[in-house]
């Protein structure tokens, strides 16, 4: 079974101030995807404590995928990219291009996102946008073809012919 692990960032949601809905929206695709969510986490939008969290997941080796939600955006508060950028050691840049393209075609807004995804050690990570709503349509779409880097990356697929 695929593992995955789920980051909130959120300052009002860290602080009570605030439900997060988007970590709960991003479980819901996950299990509906067949994947089983190992860790749920909720902090705020603070470099050193996001980028740590994920590498503490990584390196455990407990989840094969790690989805983030918020801290994409222009908010000086916002650094969940440069908190990933920090800890991966492979860039994947046509998660977040296609994440974008197709957001592009709800609203033109997704080009807001400074989203990033990449690799560290076998685990992917990945920034979603913050709302529910750009949760949903980003994931939704994206989800479908992570199985087979996930497969590629663990090991257990050596090549793309078949697919
Ligand atoms: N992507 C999709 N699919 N749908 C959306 O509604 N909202 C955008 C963008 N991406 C949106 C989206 C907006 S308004 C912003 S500001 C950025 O994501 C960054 O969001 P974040 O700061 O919550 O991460």
């Amino acid at each position: 079974m695929k593992r995955a692990a789920i980051i909130t960032a959120s300052d009002s949601g860290y602080r009570g101030e605030r439900e997060d809905k988007s970590g709960p929206a991003i479980r819901e695709i996950l299990e509906k995807e067949g994947y089983e969510v190992v860790a749920m986490e909720l902090l705020p939008d603070d470099r050193a404590m996001l980028a740590g969290k994920m590498q503490e997941i990584a390196d455990s080796g407990k989840a094969d995928l790690i989805l983030t939600t918020g801290g994409t955006g222009f908010s000086q508060r916002d650094v969940t990219p440069e908190a990933t950028e920090e800890v991966i050691e492979r860039r994947v840049p046509g998660i977040p291009e296609a994440m974008r393209a197709y957001s592009m075609t709800i609203t033109k807004r997704a080009m807001l996102s400074r989203a990033t995804a990449g690799i560290r050690g076998t685990t992917l990570i990945i920034n979603l946008p913050g709302s529910p709503k750009a949760v949903r349509e980003s994931l939704e779409y994206i989800i479908g073809a992570l199985d087979h880097g996930l497969e590629i990356l663990s090991g257990e697929a050596a090549d793309c012919a078949a697919k």
